[in-house]
């Protein structure tokens, strides 16, 4: 299948690349700069909210798996209004481009954070009714959301929707709590928790998440929402702990700050499991191991960018709450 990627240089979306190709798929990527990771795949360079581009990237494309999206809410916070034109209107001009290019599957990324932050005993699962976001990033997932299940209903343009967990792995933004403790072990400094570090998020490894984003290309997933999580919410100090035990020992400091009141949702994955056969894999340890080989591997490169640079203080670890929406 041809399969173009929006945001295919990023994050997840260099890791979706990989699993298509090992699903034997022919991807695409659209994003605003060249992939650190696959020179060797088929790019095209531009804007998502430009026309004639996304025209370019659709031609002969049977899937478009969207992930683009400004996606650091501490970039969301500075420019609010880039972001209503790259997750709104630029979700908006890819689905009518994907509309009029006679696209049969348009996959959008949204995240779990749809839910909010209430700490419901129950399980939350997809028909869950989503509240008033709280969040700018949110308002414009949930506007994305929207956008692309009535672009089904007005022109029967088959989608899926996919609820991403907090992912961690390799390539992930320095500025997230696991990469943030990573550097801080790796110099030898201790890992500072802000409060008593119970407070826990639905983390999923993100080459497992990748390889749902390619299982929900089957013809059972049109039309349907998916959470993709993790088994389980893992608490700060369980990462601390995770990450001290594949670095080194190094000590964990509790500061004074928040009390670890915020547990995230108990999100259920059961439907991607029944439907979609997809289950995480990665223990966290497991995956807190790779992330931390492939710091090391990347340290050792002259001009990869490093989680040295990272500000691995309890300020940042605080501030990981908002730039992992
Ligand atoms: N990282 C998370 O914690 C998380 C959690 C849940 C959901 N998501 C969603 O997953 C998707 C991917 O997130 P990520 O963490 O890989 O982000 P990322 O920032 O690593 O990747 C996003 C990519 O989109 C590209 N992009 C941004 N604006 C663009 C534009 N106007 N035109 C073309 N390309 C553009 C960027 O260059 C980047 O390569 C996003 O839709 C995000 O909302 C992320």
């Amino acid at each position: 299948m041809k399969v173009l990627v929006t945001g295919g240089a990023g994050f997840i979306g260099s890791h979706v690349v990989d699993k298509l190709l090992d699903a034997g798929h022919d991807p695409r990527i659209l994003d605003l700069i060249p992939s650190p990771y696959h020179s060797d795949v088929e790019t095209v360079l531009g804007d998502l909210g430009d026309r004639e581009i996304v025209q370019r990237a659709l031609e002969g494309v049977d899937a478009v798996l969207h992930l683009a999206a400004v996606a650091d809410v501490d970039q969301v916070a500075k420019n609010p209004t880039l972001t209503d034109q790259v997750n709104t209107r630029g979700t908006q001009v890819l689905l009518e481009a994907a509309r009029e290019a006679g696209v049969k599957r348009f996959v959008y990324a949204s995240t779990i954070w749809v839910y909010g932050d209430a700490a419901s005993p129950e399980a939350l699962d997809e028909d869950t009714p989503l509240g008033l976001p709280k969040h700018f990033y949110t308002a414009t997932k949930i506007a994305g959301e929207m956008y692309t299940s009535s672009y089904g209903e007005l022109y029967d343009l088959e989608w899926t929707i996919l609820r991403f967990g907090i992912p961690y792995g390799p390539r992930a933004r320095p500025t997230a709590v696991v990469p943030a403790f990573t550097a801080k072990a790796l110099a030898g400094q201790p890992l500072m928790i802000a409060g008593d570090g119970t407070q826990s998020r639905r983390f999923v490894y993100v080459e497992d998440l990748a390889e749902g984003v390619v299982a929900s290309l089957v013809p059972e997933a049109a039309n349907r929402v998916y959470n993709l999580v993790g088994r389980e919410n893992t608490s700060v100090r369980a990462i601390a702990r995770a990450v001290r035990d594949v670095v080194g020992d190094v000590p964990i400091e509790h500061i004074e700050g928040r009390a670890g009141d915020l547990r995230g949702g108990n999100i259920s994955g059961e439907r991607a499991a029944t439907e979609l056969g997809w289950e995480p894999r990665t223990a966290f340890a497991d995956g807190v191991r790779r992330y931390v080989e492939w710091v090391t591997e990347e340290a050792s490169r002259p001009s990869a960018a490093t989680a040295s640079s990272t500000d691995g203080t309890a300020a940042a670890v605080l501030r990981q709450e908002s730039s992992e929406l």
